[in-house]
């Protein structure tokens, strides 16, 4: 039976465009899971959208000396086109500064207030004195108290993942001036999070025996270990949607307890688009409605635990079936530092490569359960060795023997011998175990399968060698073209591009949203004609390269100058 599905991925922070990083970990991850979704006939639909909401979006305005808004409405731009042109199936990519959300977040905060699960208190908080502004989030920087890393933001350690208050910052500084801020007295909006740790504990009890083993300790260690503190979720500046409190004026909701919401907005904002304004409910408010929600791990507490937190004390709302967390990329074995520029820009590596390239990479070292590293020379390697010298060349050669010995028409076979069989069994298999392996979020396993399909047809061909013997030739060709029709379907969920331009030139005309995993069990029929080949791309040269390289490497002789450190490669 069809099941209603709703995939979301973190909502991307609006004042930077995405690296690599953020495509391996998550909208990549969430691309291929909601595409298997539809491929089984499940209702599944994608949701994400911009973060806008973030006082990140107000220090990056101020060092560009544009306005907050126009910063926004320019990469908003940026990330939507980046992720078309990646083949990032989102149903709706939405906006948290649309009307929408604000309503949304109104609405859900005057609900959590009159059921009791938010209370008002008089608390110190950081404030600069020379800025004469309250220094919340990322306004102020210090050292995370709880794991000693330095240059943290005062509301989240992007080290150690722990939310924590401004004021608990080591040697806190204003970050825009740079001044040592004081503490100064404001009325806050407390969520009663250690009232809800129970119900959380049992809601991960409940569904955590499926997450990956990292992501269930850690929040665990957060329950049992630490548990949950209430935390103030206003603030004292103007961006983002106001705080709907009685005392609140001119205080605003938290960015991390309203974005959270935009999940929620965006599939309204998807329902609005497709005129049945009241359809979101049916993704939110059904309890046979399956959630995945993938992230990073920097977002692990706020969607394992908050997310959760927030929807439970609402009540009626569906809870993730799975957060779905990725570990990190880092690049050319050191971590990524935006600042630095030390990181691969996706927009960037666009203009040069083609998308499946990119998706094929992305997958091959995706951080499924450990950091990874991007290298320039490993994906020029994994490219051309395996998608291109396997999967490319089986599907050309296929091609190639069709139009030399069977005029381009899938030849009707003799008797099909065992080995013949035998490969014919291994597509079934293959199929089985790729659905296998997405189901389980096990996305690199399934590819793999894949690859080992293609090259399985490749030593087919070289011990067939169907252009030596005529004989045989029919039930060769007949075999290995099942082979690539099969893999035209199975890469839908990884290399959209690459799957559509493979039926092209195997000549079916269907519109790759409506193929189903059920066209597996259907065949090339003998006597289907196919196109003429073309490369499905072209190899990844050493000067396509080298300027990447050399520019990490005098990033690199840069940062060592100025940091005074040197490595010994
Ligand atoms: N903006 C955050 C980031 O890019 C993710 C927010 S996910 C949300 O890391 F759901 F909370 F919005
Ligand atoms: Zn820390």
């Amino acid at each position: 039976m069809a099941k209603r599905v709703l995939v979301t991925a973190a909502l991307p922070y609006v004042y930077a465009p995405r690296h690599f990083g953020h495509l391996a970990g998550a909208y990549l991850p969430a691309d291929i899971y909601v595409r298997h979704r539809r491929l089984k006939g499940d209702d599944a639909i994608y949701v994400c959208g911009t973060d806008e909401n973030a006082t990140s979006v107000i220090l990056e305005a101020m060092r560009l000396k544009i306005q907050p808004k126009e910063l926004c409405d320019r990469n908003y731009v940026i990330q939507k086109t980046v992720f078309e042109k990646l083949g990032i199936s989102f149903d709706v990519y939405s906006r948290t500064s649309l009307p929408i959300h604000f309503e949304t977040v109104e609405e859900f905060y005057k609900t959590l207030y009159n059921r009791g699960f938010i209370y008002e208190k008089n608390i110190k908080q950081l404030f600069c004195p020379k800025c004469n502004t309250f220094l919340p989030d990322r306004f102020v920087k210090g050292v995370c108290s709880y794991c000693g890393a330095p240059d943290q933001y005062g509301d989240v350690c992007e080290k150690c993942g722990r939310w924590y208050d401004a004021w608990e910052l080591i040697d806190p500084k204003c970050a825009i001036c740079g001044t040592k801020p004081v503490l100064r007295e404001s009325i806050h909006y407390f969520l009663k999070l250690s009232m809800l740790t129970g119900k959380i504990l049992q809601y991960v009890k409940l569904k955590g025996s499926n997450w990956r083993k990292a992501t269930l300790n850690k929040t665990l260690s957060w329950l049992l270990k630490e548990g949950l503190k209430d935390k103030d979720i206003t603030r004292d500046y103007d961006w983002g949607p106001p705080a709907p409190f009685p005392k609140a004026k001119g205080q605003v909701i938290y960015n991390w307890a309203e974005n959270l919401l935009g999940y929620i907005s965006a599939t309204k904002h998807w329902a609005v688009e497709h005129n049945k304004p009241e359809m979101w409910v049916e993704y939110w408010k059904k309890s046979d409605v399956e959630l995945y929600c993938f992230i990073g791990k920097d977002n692990l507490f706020f969607h394992t635990i908050l997310f959760p937190a927030l929807l439970i004390a609402y009540g009626d709302y569906v809870l993730p079936e799975n957060v779905v967390v990725s570990e990190f990329v880092n690049l050319e074995g050191e971590k990524l530092s935006t600042s630095r520029g030390w990181v691969i820009w996706l927009h960037e590596m666009l203009e040069k490569f083609h998308p499946d390239m990119i998706r094929y990479y992305a997958v091959v070292i995706a951080p499924e359960h450990r950091d990874t590293d991007f290298k320039w020379k490993d994906f020029q390697a994994k490219v051309n060795n395996e998608l291109i010298a396997n999967l490319a060349n089986f599907v050309n050669r296929v091609l190639t023997l069709l139009h030399k010995l069977s005029n381009g028409i899938v030849p009707e076979p003799d008797e099909l011998n065992e080995y013949d069989k035998k490969i014919l069994s291994e597509i079934n298999r293959t199929a089985e175990k790729v659905m296998m392996e997405i189901e389980r979020f096990e996305f690199k396993k399934g590819l793999k399968e894949i690859m080992k399909l293609s090259s399985l047809g490749n030593s087919y061909l070289n011990v067939k060698t169907p252009w030596n013997d005529a004989d045989a030739a029919s039930s060769t060709l007949y075999v290995a073209s099942q082979i690539v029709y099969a893999i035209s379907i199975l890469l839908i969920p990884y290399l959209p591009f690459t799957a559509t331009e493979i039926r092209r030139m195997l000549n079916i005309l269907e519109d790759l949203n409506s193929v189903r995993w059920n066209s597996l069990k259907e065949i090339l029929k003998p006597g289907h004609r196919v196109s003429k080949p073309r490369p499905l791309f072209r190899k990844i040269r050493d000067e396509d390269i080298v300027s990447e390289i050399n520019k990490l490497e005098k990033l690199r002789i840069k940062h060592e100058i100025k940091t005074g450190s040197s490595r010994s490669h």
